[in-house]
């Protein structure tokens, strides 16, 4: 197990360039599965939730190789495998997006039904549902989810828009008899990055990005090249690492209009963002102002950066109210940062986050991805060092972390701990 090992107080400065979207290049590599043949995903990040769903896909007869640092080719077998292995699927939710791709191309599909994360219990109850209005049949035994049944178009509607129930009914609809109206949908960028790579597979998905969403199913798709959308949870959590060490960072390789719900809220916190051509720059202040933070599906606040934004808030000159509205049980961060002297209060769904003068360094543990980005943010502006455990967490969303932070001039170094 690795430890990070931060000694705060600097003030990040320089230029960073964000990676490809985690959260686009798990479903576009599940979504890869529809074809056989070859697909070239440019982009992609080096992450362990990346390695883990390629390794699934080498398990179901996949070849999986890396052309360049970030791109990578898949060959999809005719006879591609339907049951994804337990011991691996149990340490990726997002295997279970494989549920479509397979139940399109083989007739049959078989996931773990995905134990409880840190973040909550996380059910399946959307996908199964979608699945079974375009036919599916659905059994869960032994601790699996068997779908079987060739997808024919039908009308669904999501009571949540959940971001994964709407990427595996969009795949499985890709090649289904007639037509598929989905409607309340999410609408995160990640679900209109779907949709282009199935279009450009030779799928007919229409409305991506809005409430309902349009597929007429075609015969086969085809292998191809796409890029993956820069990642905008990672473009967040490095605008607020300047903001809350006072630095001025210019970050790279974004999509502006994708972090507006994160540049508005930063900016009512005092610091200066200014927006420039596929990249902004960010300039903290010494004064960082409380605000209230409501997480919703996009284009509300992000779930994914609400930790991140409780970090930064527990340095503020007054009292912020966050409301975690889309996951059970995501405010833990709050126990870790009053080990480093934040004074925060969580009740339910809602920590009230009284600003305090400083944070001091200490031995800390990520809970989940998210948190553990935002112990990071924590200790490089608190006074000594912070001791970051279950680093491994946050290896499955951040590409080079340390090695980007320490560019800006982040005191940083991983050690190994056995
Ligand atoms: C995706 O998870 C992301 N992961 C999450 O990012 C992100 O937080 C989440 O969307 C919301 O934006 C990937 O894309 C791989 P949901 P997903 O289905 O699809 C409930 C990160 O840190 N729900 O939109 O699992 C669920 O329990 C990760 O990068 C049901 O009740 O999210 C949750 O409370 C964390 N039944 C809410 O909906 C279902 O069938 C949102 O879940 C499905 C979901």
């Amino acid at each position: 197990m690795d430890k990070l090992l931060i000694a705060g107080g600097q003030k990040l400065q320089g230029r960073v360039k964000v990676s490809g979207a985690k959260n686009a290049a798990l479903a576009l590599i599940a979504a890869a599965v529809l074809a056989e043949g070859e697909t070239v995903l440019e982009n992609v990040p080096r992450i362990a939730d990346v390695e883990v769903l390629l390794h699934i896909l080498d398990d179901l007869g996949a070849k999986v190789s890396w052309l360049e640092e970030n791109t990578l080719a898949l060959n999809i077998p005719a006879a591609v495998g339907i049951a994804t292995p337990y011991n691996l699927a149990k340490r990726l939710r997002a295997s279970n997006l494989l549920l479509g791709p397979l139940l399109s191309r083989r007739g049959e599909a078989q996931v773990p039904l995905p134990g409880g994360c840190n973040i909550g219990t996380r059910p399946m109850d959307l996908h199964l549902k979608g699945l079974q209005a375009l036919g599916a049949a659905i059994e869960l035994e032994h601790g699996y989810v068997k779908a079987s049944g060739s997808p024919q178009g039908n009308r669904v509607y999501l009571d949540f828009p959940s971001v994964g129930a709407t990427e595996n009914i969009m795949m499985a609809a890709t090649r289904a008899q007639g037509i598929t109206v989905i409607e309340n949908v999410a609408k995160e960028p990640e679900i209109v990055d779907l949709a282009n790579f199935l279009n450009a597979m030779g799928a007919k998905v229409r409305g991506a990005g809005t409430d309902l969403i349009k597929i007429e199913g075609v015969p086969e798709l085809h292998g191809t090249r796409y890029s993956v959308i820069p990642d905008r949870i990672e473009a967040g959590t490095m605008m607020l690492a300047a903001a809350i060490t006072g630095g001025n960072v210019v970050i790279q390789n974004v999509i502006n209009r994708h972090l507006q719900p994160i540049i508005a809220k930063l900016q009512e916190t005092g610091a200066q963002v200014i927006e420039g051509e596929g990249e902004l720059q960010v300039i903290g202040t010494a004064e960082i102002k409380p605000t209230d933070i409501k997480t919703l599906p996009y284009p509300g606040f992000p779930t994914d950066m609400q930790s991140q934004m409780m970090a930064l808030l527990s340095l503020s000159q007054g009292t912020s109210v966050i409301v975690e509205t889309v996951f059970e049980n995501r405010l833990q961060l709050g126990e870790e940062l009053k080990r480093m002297g934040a004074n925060i209060k969580v009740e339910g769904q809602t920590a009230v986050v009284i600003g305090v003068e400083k944070l001091y360094g200490a031995e800390v543990k990520a809970c989940d991805l998210r948190s553990g980005a935002a112990l990071v943010l924590a200790g490089l502006a608190a006074e000594g060092e912070t001791s970051i455990n279950q680093v491994h967490l946050i290896d499955r969303g951040y590409e080079k972390l340390e090695e980007k932070l320490r560019s800006l001039g982040a005191d940083m170094r991983r050690i190994s701990v056995d």
